[in-house]
């Protein structure tokens, strides 16, 4: 058992309303995980309605701006004001769609980083370069960007999630050894920076986690907990998550 307090964050992505809010809130009020810090991180829209003592609210990206000029943008002192602690930073389809470089995603982290944000850091190999035997080349570069733009400090108030591209939204979730395996070469590689803070860090994976698969992957060495995406719109898949983790 190691020392790192588990985290379940749920990633609605482009889902939700008020009412999956209502139910999400009642549904925390009701179960509490004394041993798991649970966050959801709905759209923008519904940020601002979704208080909760049970639940920590984190936002899907943040501007690399701190604010001004930036039509449509949101700012990291504009997530803090409606309650956000966390945000997720450079996750797969963000880098796929919004065509967010490491250089970008690390501009993104340091934004967060400077407000006293703690950025969820998305990290993860599309199939390609997993059958090319390159993934801990891939997920290193995006970690390195990370720490070169905003300095070692950053691990100490970082998350990280490994999320293979090619186990997101397709049920072909990673097994627990490739889920330790990569994990344990995140821990390692960020030792090599900063041994405390990497011992510290917490390492989620996320990939189409569910209620049947959560607590084998949770069991691993270096795994801290899970992103959650599909499986966090159902309140009793979340709940069972978040029991897996408790
Ligand atoms: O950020 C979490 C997400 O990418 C995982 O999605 O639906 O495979 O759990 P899903």
């Amino acid at each position: 058992v190691n020392s790192r307090r588990p985290m379940v964050a749920g990633n609605w992505k482009m889902n939700g309303d008020l009412a999956l809010v209502t139910q999400m809130q009642d549904a925390f009020k009701q179960n509490r995980f004394e041993n798991v810090d649970v966050l959801v991180c709905p759209p923008f829209t519904l940020l601002a309605g979704f208080s909760s003592n049970d639940v920590g609210l984190g936002a899907q990206t943040i501007s690399e701006h701190p604010g001004g000029a930036h039509t449509g943008e949101i700012s990291a002192v504009m997530l803090r004001d409606v309650g956000c602690g966390h945000v997720i930073v450079g996750h797969s389809e963000r880098r796929t769609d919004q065509h967010e470089s490491n250089t970008l995603v690390a501009a993104k982290v340091n934004a967060a980083f400077s407000s006293g944000l703690t950025a969820i850091l998305c990290v993860g190999e599309p199939l390609a370069v997993r059958e090319a035997g390159k993934v801990f080349d891939h997920v290193a570069e995006q970690l390195d960007a990370v720490i070169g733009h905003c300095g070692s400090d950053v691990l100490n108030n970082l998350v990280i999630a490994y999320e293979p591209i090619w186990a997101i939204g397709t049920g072909n979730t990673a097994s627990p050894e490739q889920v330790q395996e990569v994990h344990a070469f995140i821990r390692s590689h960020l030792a090599k920076v900063d041994a405390m803070a990497a011992a510290k860090i917490r390492i989620l994976y996320g990939g189409s986690v569910n209620a049947t698969n959560a607590a084998q992957i949770f069991a691993q060495t270096d795994v801290d907990g899970g992103l959650i995406g599909g499986a966090s719109l159902k309140v009793t898949d979340f709940l069972a998550i978040c029991q897996a983790a408790n």
